[in-house]
């Protein structure tokens, strides 16, 4: 069967889309490499031995959206990953987000509600949760008003969705992410460094190869055990292994809803300070930071009820968070070799 991967040669869909070969899908990529390489399909070449079809296209080109789907008509699983994720630089130009995540989305449901069965997961994020009242963090959770344009694309996406599978013949997995972390363990394909790192894991890594003078802690006065933010770190694999469970689910009709939603973690929370110990002891090297003033915008402390995930969709995160930074160092130093 042939899927249609959006953003498929970026950092979770190009695992993605390695996951999806493995348990025999055909992959159709589209993707504007504005936040990736079309180098990335030589990784995934590399890792799987097959080469996914390849089209550079950018989805606010609405003719080239309704082009596609001529051309590939037989195509009606979707899994949705391009978009803009940068929550400062989403501050700074609101109208990029909107258009890109929104309009976007518009016109693949637009096509995808003209088919008589249309399969549609799509890359959420718990930031819609804002700053959770509980820990750990459940599906029924309420989600709180947005605290970037970011993370209100993610809210809008979401309701879109939901109104849209309501009067169409799409089914639909809203899949909410932790935070993604790691890379492919063949090192063949992970996170390509573009910028300066906005996420921990990324500088974490680059400040350990030298890249980065040190990392800056963004604040030890919060009200955690050691005074750091707390996060739900997942491996970028068992993340990827999770779109293909849940795409399987609705191929198979085994959705309880037009629209479920799950989220992606793996159920342990780790402060930053924890994320900088376990990487010296992965990497065997001493990480130069030092603490600063806290960020604007970052929530105390945000992890994973992963029994939903677990019990329904019939998926559990496999990787530590020592395992996911070996293989974003392994990557780290691979890209720099
Ligand atoms: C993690 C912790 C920082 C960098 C964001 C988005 C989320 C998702 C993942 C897209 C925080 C601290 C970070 C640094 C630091 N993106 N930190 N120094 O903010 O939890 O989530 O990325 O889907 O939607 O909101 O991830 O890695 O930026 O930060 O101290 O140089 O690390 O304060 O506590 P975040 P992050």
């Amino acid at each position: 069967m042939k899927v249609l991967v959006t953003g498929g040669l970026g950092f979770i869909g190009s695992h993605t889309v390695v996951e999806l070969q493995n348990e025999g899908f055909e992959v159709v990529i589209i993707d504007n490499l504005s936040n990736s390489s079309e180098n990335v399909l030589d990784g995934i070449v590399a890792i799987t031995g097959k080469k996914p079809i390849f089209e550079k296209m950018d989805l606010r080109d609405k003719p080239a959206v309704e082009d596609f789907f001529k051309r590939h008509a037989d195509v009606s699983g979707v899994i949705h990953f391009a978009a803009s994720k940068a929550v400062g630089e989403s501050v700074e130009n609101p109208l990029l987000y909107y258009e890109n995540n929104i309009n976007t989305l518009v016109y693949i449901l637009q096509q995808l509600q003209q088919k008589p069965e249309a399969h549609f997961i799509f890359s959420s994020s718990c930031t819609v949760y804002g700053e959770a009242d509980k820990m750990p963090i459940t599906e029924d959770a309420s989600v709180k008003p947005a605290v970037s344009p970011y993370g209100n694309t993610k809210q809008i996406g979401e309701e879109i969705i939901n109104e849209v599978c309501k009067v169409s013949n799409i089914n639909s997995i809203l899949l909410r992410y932790f935070n993604p972390i790691g890379a492919h363990p063949t090192a063949h394909i992970g996170e390509l460094p573009i910028g300066v790192p906005q996420n921990l894991i990324p500088f974490i890594t680059q400040t350990g190869i030298g890249l980065r003078e040190q990392l800056s802690v963004y604040g030890d006065d919060y009200p955690t055990p050691d005074g750091t933010c707390i996060r739900d770190y997942i491996h970028v694999v068992d993340l990827a292994k999770a779109h293909v469970v849940a795409l399987q689910r609705l191929l198979a009709k085994k959705n309880l809803e037009k629209v479920e939603v799950f989220n992606l973690g793996t159920g342990t929370g780790s402060s930053v300070l924890e994320v900088i110990n376990t990487f010296e002891k992965v990497s065997g090297k001493k990480l130069p930071y030092k603490i600063v003033g806290r960020r604007e915008g970052d929530i105390i402390s945000a992890y994973a009820s992963t029994d939903k995930a677990n019990e329904v969709l019939g998926w559990k995160a496999q990787s530590t968070l020592e395992e996911a930074l070996t293989y974003a160092w392994k990557w780290e130093q691979k890209i720099r070799s």
